[in-house]
């Protein structure tokens, strides 16, 4: 199969619909990150976002609706939790574990009797939703337990050949994949940190809950190595001045790496990418710097952390979950 890319306007969108329509997948820019979408009712449609991602068939998707008010026609119930976050951060980069109606087929939720909802800020995602007529299953366009795609190009390296058309609109706005908030029980969980932070949802849900780290993980996809070059990757975590003299002594000692970091210190690795010291400001460029230190060879990547509040918690857990090394200075 080609893939071809093109650039989302008008006429692109209508051949991308023409594609869902008949069950075939095509990757789309939202705010977060490109997703590879779907059918989300059409169990054969979903079926080919597995198979083009390589994704273990228990690892369910997100449903993304065109319109707030599109959730109860997917939701069995929307608790009051979830009605206060619906209105305070739809559309936008937040998605929320409900009880799903039978509607949605149990291949698209990997059997699992909750559906996770968003509702996208991006223009091309929500004129595609909208225009489509239906919901779109789609997780993140990467291969399974790659990092994330941030433009049509990541997608095109990783899917090259598996899919029929990228609707490319640029590089996007956050750049780390949607919070997620399970809001199946009595206290809802923070199951994804995001670009919507734990400080703003606590300010309109204050009994918003992290699940317990001893617990087995309650979405899937957290039981998955994510996020992860295929190049080791070392993170220095710690008072920002520690890692960066860790991180230099460590290149001192073995300059055979890519270093992504927030310093302007003058380095003798293999690549140096100085990485906004904002989180806010880093997290758009992280997926990006992450491929590109995973495309030059190198024995190893070493990251300076962040920060851990705000959307810095974000990063660190994409980080974390992208590390092979952890090294606490
Ligand atoms: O920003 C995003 O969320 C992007 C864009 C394309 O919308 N999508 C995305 O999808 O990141 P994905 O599949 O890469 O991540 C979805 C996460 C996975 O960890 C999955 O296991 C979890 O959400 N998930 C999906 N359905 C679930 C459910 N019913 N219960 C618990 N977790 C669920
Ligand atoms: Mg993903």
């Amino acid at each position: 199969m080609k893939t071809l890319i093109r650039s989302a306007d008008d006429a692109s969108i209508e051949a991308a619909i023409h594609l869902l329509e008949q069950g075939e997948v095509v990757a789309f820019p939202t705010e977060t990150v490109y997703g590879l979408g779907a059918d989300a009712l059409n169990e054969n449609a979903v079926r080919r976002i597995f198979a083009a991602k390589d994704r273990p068939t228990d690892n369910p998707l997100i449903v993304h609706v065109a319109e707030p008010g599109d959730a109860e026609a997917y939701a069995a119930d929307i608790p009051p939790v979830a009605t206060t976050l619906i209105e305070h951060f739809w559309p936008g980069p937040l998605s929320l574990v409900l009880p799903k109606t039978s509607t949605i087929p149990d291949r698209t939720t990997g059997n699992l009797p909750t559906v996770v909802l968003r509702c996208p800020a991006h223009p091309v995602a929500h004129t595609l939703i909208k225009r489509f007529g239906r919901p779109i299953a789609a997780p993140s366009a990467n291969r399974s337990g790659r990092v994330s795609p941030t433009t049509a190009a990541h997608v095109l390296t990783d899917l090259t050949g598996r899919i029929p058309l990228i609707l490319d609109d640029g590089n996007i706005e956050y750049g780390l994949e949607s919070t997620v908030v399970d809001c199946t029980e009595d206290t809802p969980l923070l199951l994804r940190p995001g670009s919507i932070t734990l400080e703003s949802l606590r300010s309109v849900i204050p009994n918003l809950s992290l699940p317990p780290t001893t617990a087995p993980p309650r979405s899937p996809g957290m039981k998955y190595r994510h996020y992860a070059p295929s190049t080791p990757v070392t993170l220095y975590r710690g008072d920002r001045r520690k890692t960066t003299a860790a991180i230099a002594a460590a290149v001192a000692q073995e300059p055979d790496v890519a270093v992504l970091w927030q310093s302007d210190r003058p380095l003798a690795a293999r690549l140096v990418r100085q990485l906004p010291a904002e989180p806010t400001d880093a997290a758009p460029e992280l997926f990006e710097a992450l491929r590109a230190a995973d495309a030059i060879p190198a024995a190893r990547i070493l990251v300076q952390g962040y920060s851990n509040s705000g959307i810095g918690a974000a990063i660190m857990n994409r980080l974390e979950k992208a590390a092979s090394e952890i090294v606490d200075v």
